[in-house]
Protein backbone atom coordinates (compact mmCIF):
# COMPACT_ATOMS: atom_id res chain seq x y z
CA UNK A 1 0.00 0.00 0.00
CA UNK A 2 1.18 3.36 -0.91
CA UNK A 3 0.18 6.73 -2.54
CA UNK A 4 2.33 7.25 -5.14
CA UNK A 5 2.84 10.78 -7.39
CA UNK A 6 3.52 9.68 -11.31
CA UNK A 7 5.22 13.10 -13.33
CA UNK A 8 6.83 13.45 -16.30
CA UNK A 9 10.59 14.72 -15.91
CA UNK A 10 10.45 15.73 -19.97
CA UNK A 11 8.27 17.69 -21.82
CA UNK A 12 4.89 15.74 -21.88
CA UNK A 13 4.56 12.54 -23.33
CA UNK A 14 7.09 10.27 -21.69
CA UNK A 15 4.44 7.01 -21.79
CA UNK A 16 2.83 8.34 -18.61
CA UNK A 17 -0.25 6.89 -19.39
CA UNK A 18 0.81 3.15 -19.88
CA UNK A 19 2.95 3.36 -16.89
CA UNK A 20 -0.04 4.61 -14.62
CA UNK A 21 -2.40 1.94 -16.42
CA UNK A 22 0.58 -0.65 -15.54
CA UNK A 23 0.91 0.71 -11.68
CA UNK A 24 -2.91 0.61 -11.65
CA UNK A 25 -2.81 -3.21 -10.88
CA UNK A 26 -1.92 -2.17 -7.18
CA UNK A 27 -3.72 0.65 -6.81
CA UNK A 28 -7.43 1.54 -5.41
CA UNK A 29 -7.72 5.19 -6.38
CA UNK A 30 -6.53 6.69 -9.58
CA UNK A 31 -6.77 10.49 -9.22
CA UNK A 32 -5.68 13.57 -12.48
CA UNK A 33 -4.67 16.60 -10.32
CA UNK A 34 -3.94 19.36 -12.94
CA UNK A 35 -3.95 20.08 -16.63
CA UNK A 36 -6.93 19.30 -19.27
CA UNK A 37 -7.79 17.95 -22.56
CA UNK A 38 -4.68 19.35 -23.48
CA UNK A 39 -3.32 15.96 -22.36
CA UNK A 40 -3.49 12.50 -24.46
CA UNK A 41 -2.73 9.32 -22.29
CA UNK A 42 -2.40 6.70 -24.56
CA UNK A 43 -3.23 3.22 -23.16
CA UNK A 44 -3.29 -0.31 -25.32
CA UNK A 45 -5.30 -2.98 -23.83
CA UNK A 46 -4.77 -6.49 -26.29
CA UNK A 47 -4.93 -4.18 -29.48
CA UNK A 48 -7.20 -1.94 -28.28
CA UNK A 49 -5.59 1.36 -28.33
CA UNK A 50 -7.51 4.55 -26.11
CA UNK A 51 -6.37 7.85 -25.65
CA UNK A 52 -7.80 9.37 -22.42
CA UNK A 53 -7.52 13.03 -22.24
CA UNK A 54 -9.54 13.90 -18.61
CA UNK A 55 -10.57 10.56 -17.38
CA UNK A 56 -7.44 8.72 -15.24
CA UNK A 57 -6.19 6.21 -17.03
CA UNK A 58 -7.44 3.59 -14.24
CA UNK A 59 -10.83 3.64 -15.63
CA UNK A 60 -9.37 1.14 -17.96
CA UNK A 61 -8.91 -1.70 -15.41
CA UNK A 62 -12.54 -1.61 -13.86
CA UNK A 63 -13.31 -1.54 -10.32
CA UNK A 64 -11.02 1.07 -9.62
CA UNK A 65 -12.01 4.88 -8.24
CA UNK A 66 -11.20 7.77 -10.87
CA UNK A 67 -11.13 11.21 -9.37
CA UNK A 68 -10.40 14.43 -11.81
CA UNK A 69 -9.31 16.85 -9.13
CA UNK A 70 -10.04 20.67 -8.12
CA UNK A 71 -6.54 21.34 -10.12
CA UNK A 72 -7.99 20.20 -13.48
CA UNK A 73 -9.79 22.71 -15.84
CA UNK A 74 -12.55 20.79 -17.58
CA UNK A 75 -13.95 20.95 -20.96
CA UNK A 76 -17.66 19.75 -20.28
CA UNK A 77 -17.85 18.51 -24.06
CA UNK A 78 -14.42 17.06 -24.35
CA UNK A 79 -15.28 15.20 -21.16
CA UNK A 80 -18.92 14.00 -21.87
CA UNK A 81 -17.27 12.84 -25.11
CA UNK A 82 -14.68 10.81 -23.40
CA UNK A 83 -17.64 9.10 -20.65
CA UNK A 84 -19.67 8.25 -24.00
CA UNK A 85 -16.83 6.86 -26.49
CA UNK A 86 -15.47 4.50 -22.70
CA UNK A 87 -19.64 3.47 -22.29
CA UNK A 88 -19.70 2.40 -26.40
CA UNK A 89 -17.15 0.48 -25.44
CA UNK A 90 -18.05 -1.40 -22.52
CA UNK A 91 -16.12 0.14 -19.89
CA UNK A 92 -18.66 1.29 -16.63
CA UNK A 93 -17.56 4.69 -15.79
CA UNK A 94 -20.73 5.20 -13.78
CA UNK A 95 -19.76 4.92 -9.93
CA UNK A 96 -16.67 4.93 -10.80
CA UNK A 97 -15.69 8.29 -12.27
CA UNK A 98 -15.79 11.49 -9.59
CA UNK A 99 -15.66 15.02 -10.39
CA UNK A 100 -14.43 17.87 -8.16
CA UNK A 101 -16.81 20.35 -7.36
CA UNK A 102 -14.60 22.70 -7.51
CA UNK A 103 -12.90 22.16 -10.86
CA UNK A 104 -13.20 24.78 -13.51
CA UNK A 105 -14.53 24.61 -16.89
CA UNK A 106 -13.18 25.33 -19.96
CA UNK A 107 -15.48 27.45 -22.07
CA UNK A 108 -15.67 28.48 -25.70
CA UNK A 109 -14.14 31.79 -25.18
CA UNK A 110 -11.27 30.13 -23.61
CA UNK A 111 -10.69 28.29 -26.64
CA UNK A 112 -11.58 31.39 -29.27
CA UNK A 113 -8.59 33.35 -26.62
CA UNK A 114 -5.75 30.73 -27.16
CA UNK A 115 -6.33 31.04 -31.17
CA UNK A 116 -6.51 34.90 -30.43
CA UNK A 117 -3.36 34.58 -28.82
CA UNK A 118 -1.29 32.28 -30.19
CA UNK A 119 -2.22 34.62 -34.01
CA UNK A 120 -0.91 37.70 -33.20
CA UNK A 121 2.31 36.07 -31.76
CA UNK A 122 4.31 35.21 -35.01
CA UNK A 123 7.54 33.45 -34.25
CA UNK A 124 6.84 33.55 -30.48
CA UNK A 125 4.34 30.88 -30.44
CA UNK A 126 4.33 28.94 -27.78
CA UNK A 127 2.21 25.86 -30.13
CA UNK A 128 -0.31 25.56 -27.32
CA UNK A 129 -2.64 22.81 -28.48
CA UNK A 130 -5.45 25.32 -28.48
CA UNK A 131 -7.65 23.76 -26.16
CA UNK A 132 -8.34 27.00 -23.67
CA UNK A 133 -6.21 25.59 -21.16
CA UNK A 134 -4.31 28.83 -20.85
CA UNK A 135 -7.27 30.57 -20.59
CA UNK A 136 -9.50 28.44 -18.69
CA UNK A 137 -6.35 29.31 -15.68
CA UNK A 138 -6.19 32.86 -16.02
CA UNK A 139 -9.81 33.32 -15.33
CA UNK A 140 -9.01 31.04 -12.15
CA UNK A 141 -6.40 32.81 -10.62
CA UNK A 142 -8.43 36.36 -11.54
CA UNK A 143 -11.34 35.04 -10.04
CA UNK A 144 -13.86 35.04 -13.35
CA UNK A 145 -13.56 31.47 -13.75
CA UNK A 146 -16.71 29.24 -13.66
CA UNK A 147 -16.54 25.69 -11.26
CA UNK A 148 -18.28 22.76 -11.61
CA UNK A 149 -20.70 23.00 -8.32
CA UNK A 150 -21.66 26.37 -10.20
CA UNK A 151 -22.35 25.18 -13.64
CA UNK A 152 -24.18 21.90 -12.63
CA UNK A 153 -26.67 24.61 -11.10
CA UNK A 154 -28.53 25.66 -14.02
CA UNK A 155 -29.68 29.40 -12.79
CA UNK A 156 -26.13 29.71 -11.53
CA UNK A 157 -24.27 28.85 -14.56
CA UNK A 158 -27.17 31.18 -16.58
CA UNK A 159 -26.03 34.15 -14.31
CA UNK A 160 -22.27 33.54 -14.93
CA UNK A 161 -22.59 32.81 -18.76
CA UNK A 162 -24.12 35.79 -19.37
CA UNK A 163 -21.87 37.92 -17.26
CA UNK A 164 -18.92 36.26 -19.00
CA UNK A 165 -20.09 36.56 -22.54
CA UNK A 166 -20.77 40.16 -22.02
CA UNK A 167 -17.10 41.26 -21.65
CA UNK A 168 -15.75 38.55 -23.99
CA UNK A 169 -17.85 39.41 -26.78
CA UNK A 170 -17.03 43.22 -26.60
CA UNK A 171 -13.30 41.86 -26.85
CA UNK A 172 -13.80 39.80 -29.87
CA UNK A 173 -15.91 42.01 -31.45
CA UNK A 174 -12.81 44.85 -30.85
CA UNK A 175 -10.50 42.03 -32.82
CA UNK A 176 -13.24 41.39 -35.77
CA UNK A 177 -14.15 38.18 -34.16
CA UNK A 178 -17.92 37.12 -34.21
CA UNK A 179 -19.44 37.23 -30.82
CA UNK A 180 -20.61 33.95 -29.04
CA UNK A 181 -23.87 33.02 -28.77
CA UNK A 182 -25.79 33.33 -25.29
CA UNK A 183 -28.28 30.81 -26.14
CA UNK A 184 -26.77 28.36 -28.27
CA UNK A 185 -24.33 27.75 -25.56
CA UNK A 186 -26.22 27.88 -22.81
CA UNK A 187 -28.75 25.22 -24.45
CA UNK A 188 -26.11 23.05 -25.20
CA UNK A 189 -24.11 23.10 -21.97
CA UNK A 190 -26.79 23.19 -19.62
CA UNK A 191 -27.84 19.57 -21.53
CA UNK A 192 -24.08 18.79 -20.78
CA UNK A 193 -24.38 19.82 -17.52
CA UNK A 194 -27.44 17.78 -16.62
CA UNK A 195 -25.36 14.45 -17.56
CA UNK A 196 -22.12 15.15 -15.83
CA UNK A 197 -23.87 16.41 -11.85
CA UNK A 198 -24.15 12.63 -11.17
CA UNK A 199 -20.08 12.50 -11.12
CA UNK A 200 -19.48 15.59 -9.47
CA UNK A 201 -19.01 15.58 -5.88
CA UNK A 202 -16.88 16.23 -2.81
CA UNK A 203 -13.79 14.64 -3.45
CA UNK A 204 -11.39 16.24 -1.21
CA UNK A 205 -13.76 14.10 1.64
CA UNK A 206 -14.03 11.39 -1.10
CA UNK A 207 -10.20 10.99 -1.06
CA UNK A 208 -9.59 11.24 2.78
CA UNK A 209 -11.76 8.52 3.32
CA UNK A 210 -10.00 6.88 0.94
CA UNK A 211 -6.74 7.31 2.36
CA UNK A 212 -8.02 6.61 6.16
CA UNK A 213 -8.96 3.06 4.87
CA UNK A 214 -5.70 2.56 4.24
CA UNK A 215 -6.50 2.62 0.25
CA UNK A 216 -3.33 3.20 -1.96
CA UNK A 217 -3.87 6.29 -4.46
CA UNK A 218 -2.12 7.16 -7.17
CA UNK A 219 -1.38 10.57 -8.58
CA UNK A 220 -1.74 10.34 -12.57
CA UNK A 221 0.10 13.56 -13.92
CA UNK A 222 0.28 15.36 -16.73
CA UNK A 223 2.85 16.90 -19.10
CA UNK A 224 5.64 17.14 -17.80
CA UNK A 225 8.37 18.53 -15.37
CA UNK A 226 9.66 21.23 -18.01
CA UNK A 227 6.09 21.93 -19.11
CA UNK A 228 5.22 23.58 -15.40
CA UNK A 229 4.18 27.18 -15.17
CA UNK A 230 6.30 27.86 -12.90
CA UNK A 231 9.61 24.82 -13.39
CA UNK A 232 9.53 24.61 -16.90
CA UNK A 233 10.88 26.43 -20.18
CA UNK A 234 8.90 30.02 -19.41
CA UNK A 235 7.28 30.80 -21.33
CA UNK A 236 7.10 27.94 -23.80
CA UNK A 237 4.83 26.01 -20.85
CA UNK A 238 1.41 25.04 -20.24
CA UNK A 239 -0.65 26.59 -17.23
CA UNK A 240 -0.35 24.48 -14.16
CA UNK A 241 2.01 22.52 -12.14
CA UNK A 242 3.16 19.72 -13.47
CA UNK A 243 4.94 19.19 -11.07
CA UNK A 244 5.32 16.78 -7.55
CA UNK A 245 3.68 19.65 -5.86
CA UNK A 246 1.07 20.11 -8.15
CA UNK A 247 -0.44 16.43 -7.34
CA UNK A 248 -1.25 18.32 -3.74
CA UNK A 249 -2.81 21.53 -4.17
CA UNK A 250 -4.78 19.73 -7.42
CA UNK A 251 -6.29 17.53 -5.00
CA UNK A 252 -6.25 18.11 -1.53
CA UNK A 253 -3.84 15.98 -0.46
CA UNK A 254 -1.64 15.94 2.42
CA UNK A 255 2.02 16.20 0.99
CA UNK A 256 3.58 14.40 3.81
CA UNK A 257 1.05 11.41 2.82
CA UNK A 258 2.72 10.71 -0.34
CA UNK A 259 5.36 7.85 -0.22
CA UNK A 260 6.96 7.76 -3.63
CA UNK A 261 7.45 10.39 -6.45
CA UNK A 262 7.82 7.94 -9.70
CA UNK A 263 9.01 10.00 -12.70
CA UNK A 264 8.48 9.12 -16.36
CA UNK A 265 10.96 10.11 -18.87
CA UNK A 266 11.16 8.28 -22.46
CA UNK A 267 15.22 7.09 -23.58
CA UNK A 268 15.55 9.61 -25.88
CA UNK A 269 13.81 12.97 -25.85
CA UNK A 270 10.75 14.54 -27.33
CA UNK A 271 8.84 17.88 -27.01
CA UNK A 272 5.46 19.55 -28.80
CA UNK A 273 5.07 22.49 -29.45
CA UNK A 274 7.80 25.88 -29.51
CA UNK A 275 10.40 26.00 -27.00
CA UNK A 276 14.26 25.55 -25.95
CA UNK A 277 15.39 21.60 -26.62
CA UNK A 278 18.73 21.30 -26.05
CA UNK A 279 19.50 17.93 -27.87
CA UNK A 280 16.85 17.98 -30.49
CA UNK A 281 18.34 16.79 -34.13
CA UNK A 282 16.88 15.55 -37.44
CA UNK A 283 18.67 12.36 -37.28
CA UNK A 284 16.86 10.88 -34.70
CA UNK A 285 13.52 12.53 -35.55
CA UNK A 286 13.79 11.35 -38.81
CA UNK A 287 14.59 7.60 -37.09
CA UNK A 288 11.30 7.96 -34.97
CA UNK A 289 8.78 9.70 -37.80
CA UNK A 290 10.06 7.02 -40.09
CA UNK A 291 8.97 4.12 -37.61
CA UNK A 292 5.97 5.39 -37.44
CA UNK A 293 6.30 6.72 -34.34
CA UNK A 294 6.29 10.19 -32.21
CA UNK A 295 3.07 11.88 -33.27
CA UNK A 296 1.19 13.11 -30.94
CA UNK A 297 -1.96 11.57 -29.27
CA UNK A 298 -4.30 15.08 -28.72
CA UNK A 299 -2.92 16.98 -31.75
CA UNK A 300 -1.66 14.68 -34.35
CA UNK A 301 1.41 17.14 -34.71
CA UNK A 302 5.00 15.45 -35.41
CA UNK A 303 7.03 15.55 -32.02
CA UNK A 304 10.66 17.47 -32.09
CA UNK A 305 12.46 14.29 -31.10
CA UNK A 306 16.64 14.13 -30.21
CA UNK A 307 18.21 12.04 -27.38
CA UNK A 308 18.20 11.58 -24.27
CA UNK A 309 18.74 14.72 -22.07
CA UNK A 310 20.22 13.31 -18.41
CA UNK A 311 20.65 17.89 -17.59
CA UNK A 312 16.63 17.51 -17.90
CA UNK A 313 16.22 14.76 -16.34
CA UNK A 314 18.20 15.28 -13.76
CA UNK A 315 17.18 18.45 -12.66
CA UNK A 316 13.37 16.93 -12.70
CA UNK A 317 14.62 14.72 -10.24
CA UNK A 318 15.84 17.41 -8.01
CA UNK A 319 12.44 18.99 -8.19
CA UNK A 320 10.12 16.05 -7.73
CA UNK A 321 12.02 14.10 -5.29
CA UNK A 322 11.99 11.53 -7.98
CA UNK A 323 12.54 8.10 -6.20
CA UNK A 324 12.63 5.80 -9.32
CA UNK A 325 12.46 6.02 -13.13
CA UNK A 326 10.00 4.38 -15.16
CA UNK A 327 11.66 3.95 -18.56
CA UNK A 328 9.97 3.92 -21.77
CA UNK A 329 10.26 3.35 -25.09
CA UNK A 330 13.38 1.81 -25.02
CA UNK A 331 12.86 -0.09 -28.10
CA UNK A 332 12.76 3.34 -30.46
CA UNK A 333 16.84 3.20 -30.02
CA UNK A 334 16.93 -0.35 -31.39
CA UNK A 335 18.21 0.44 -34.83
CA UNK A 336 20.38 2.85 -33.95
CA UNK A 337 24.32 2.66 -34.63
CA UNK A 338 25.44 5.02 -32.16
CA UNK A 339 23.34 6.42 -29.37
CA UNK A 340 24.04 9.78 -27.72
CA UNK A 341 23.56 10.60 -24.01
CA UNK A 342 23.42 14.48 -23.32
CA UNK A 343 25.93 14.56 -19.72
CA UNK A 344 25.81 18.67 -19.48
CA UNK A 345 25.37 21.74 -21.40
CA UNK A 346 27.88 24.57 -22.26
CA UNK A 347 27.53 27.72 -22.90
CA UNK A 348 30.27 30.51 -23.17
CA UNK A 349 33.40 28.46 -22.20
CA UNK A 350 30.88 27.65 -18.54
CA UNK A 351 29.69 24.10 -17.93
CA UNK A 352 26.32 23.70 -16.34
CA UNK A 353 24.94 20.23 -14.76
CA UNK A 354 21.16 21.57 -14.49
CA UNK A 355 18.94 23.55 -16.35
CA UNK A 356 19.01 27.15 -16.37
CA UNK A 357 15.72 29.30 -15.57
CA UNK A 358 17.34 32.16 -17.66
CA UNK A 359 16.00 31.11 -21.54
CA UNK A 360 18.23 32.83 -23.78
CA UNK A 361 21.60 31.38 -22.01
CA UNK A 362 19.22 28.11 -22.40
CA UNK A 363 18.74 28.78 -25.87
CA UNK A 364 22.41 29.13 -26.17
CA UNK A 365 23.07 25.74 -24.52
CA UNK A 366 25.52 22.88 -26.67
CA UNK A 367 24.70 19.54 -25.56
CA UNK A 368 28.00 18.06 -24.29
CA UNK A 369 27.66 14.09 -25.03
CA UNK A 370 29.02 10.85 -24.55
CA UNK A 371 28.64 8.04 -26.94
CA UNK A 372 26.99 4.36 -27.07
CA UNK A 373 27.56 1.78 -29.08
CA UNK A 374 23.89 0.41 -30.13
CA UNK A 375 22.50 -2.74 -29.26
CA UNK A 376 20.62 -3.12 -32.92
CA UNK A 377 18.44 -6.23 -31.51
CA UNK A 378 15.20 -5.66 -30.85
CA UNK A 379 14.00 -4.96 -27.26
CA UNK A 380 10.89 -5.75 -27.10
CA UNK A 381 10.47 -9.53 -26.36
CA UNK A 382 12.67 -8.77 -22.72
CA UNK A 383 11.28 -9.08 -19.93
CA UNK A 384 14.07 -8.76 -17.37
CA UNK A 385 16.96 -6.65 -16.98
CA UNK A 386 19.13 -9.88 -17.82
CA UNK A 387 16.89 -10.11 -21.05
CA UNK A 388 18.66 -6.90 -22.62
CA UNK A 389 21.58 -6.92 -24.89
CA UNK A 390 24.79 -5.80 -22.99
CA UNK A 391 24.81 -2.46 -25.25
CA UNK A 392 21.49 -1.68 -23.66
CA UNK A 393 22.69 -2.25 -19.96
CA UNK A 394 25.63 -0.06 -20.41
CA UNK A 395 23.50 2.61 -21.60
CA UNK A 396 20.91 2.02 -19.14
CA UNK A 397 23.63 2.10 -16.64
CA UNK A 398 24.73 5.47 -17.52
CA UNK A 399 21.99 7.09 -17.52
CA UNK A 400 20.92 6.10 -14.57
CA UNK A 401 24.09 7.22 -12.89
CA UNK A 402 24.16 10.84 -15.02
CA UNK A 403 20.07 11.39 -13.85
CA UNK A 404 20.93 10.36 -10.36
CA UNK A 405 18.40 8.13 -9.88
CA UNK A 406 17.36 4.45 -10.24
CA UNK A 407 15.55 3.00 -13.08
CA UNK A 408 12.54 0.64 -11.55
CA UNK A 409 10.39 0.15 -14.65
CA UNK A 410 11.38 -0.32 -18.38
CA UNK A 411 8.61 -0.41 -21.22
CA UNK A 412 9.86 -2.05 -24.34
CA UNK A 413 6.99 -1.53 -26.49
CA UNK A 414 3.32 -0.52 -26.69
CA UNK A 415 1.12 -3.32 -24.98
CA UNK A 416 0.31 -3.60 -21.50
CA UNK A 417 2.66 -6.39 -21.10
CA UNK A 418 5.90 -5.25 -22.96
CA UNK A 419 7.21 -3.90 -19.40
CA UNK A 420 9.16 -5.23 -16.44
CA UNK A 421 10.11 -4.34 -13.10
CA UNK A 422 13.91 -3.59 -13.19
CA UNK A 423 15.23 -5.20 -9.70
CA UNK A 424 17.48 -3.34 -6.97
P1 LIG B 1 -1.30 24.24 -23.68
O1 LIG B 1 -1.14 23.36 -22.49
O2 LIG B 1 -2.32 23.72 -24.66
O3 LIG B 1 -1.53 25.66 -23.30
O4 LIG B 1 0.08 24.23 -24.49
C1 LIG B 1 1.27 24.80 -23.96
C2 LIG B 1 2.50 23.99 -24.37
O5 LIG B 1 2.47 22.74 -23.69
C3 LIG B 1 2.59 23.64 -25.85
O6 LIG B 1 3.95 23.59 -26.21
C4 LIG B 1 2.00 22.24 -25.92
O7 LIG B 1 2.47 21.53 -27.04
C5 LIG B 1 2.53 21.67 -24.63
N1 LIG B 1 1.66 20.60 -24.10
C6 LIG B 1 0.49 20.73 -23.44
N2 LIG B 1 0.01 19.55 -23.07
C7 LIG B 1 0.88 18.63 -23.49
C8 LIG B 1 0.96 17.20 -23.35
O8 LIG B 1 0.11 16.54 -22.76
N3 LIG B 1 2.06 16.60 -23.92
C9 LIG B 1 3.02 17.31 -24.54
N4 LIG B 1 3.01 18.63 -24.67
C10 LIG B 1 1.95 19.30 -24.15
MG1 LIG C 1 0.56 12.84 -24.32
Amino acid sequence: MANIVLVGAQWGDEGKGKIIDVLTENSDVIIRSQGGNNAGHTVFVGKTKYVLHLIPSGILRGNKLCIIGNGVVIDPVGLLKEIEGLVAMNIPVSGQLFISQSAHIVMPWHKQLDLLKESRKGDEKIGTTKNGIGPAYSEKADRTGIRMVDFIQPERFKALLKERLEEHNKNFLAHGMEALDFNSIYTTYSEIAAKLKPFVKETVTLLYKARKEGKSILFEGAQGTFLDIDHGTYPFVTSSNTTAGGACTGSGFPPHHIDKVMGVAKAYSTRVGGGPMPTENAEISDLLHGLGREFGATTGRARRCGWHDCVITRTAVMINGIDELALTNLDGLDTVETIKLCTAYECDGVQYDYVPSDITLLERCKPVYKEFAGWKTPTTGARSWEELPENARLYLKALEQECQTRIAILSVGPARDETFTVHE
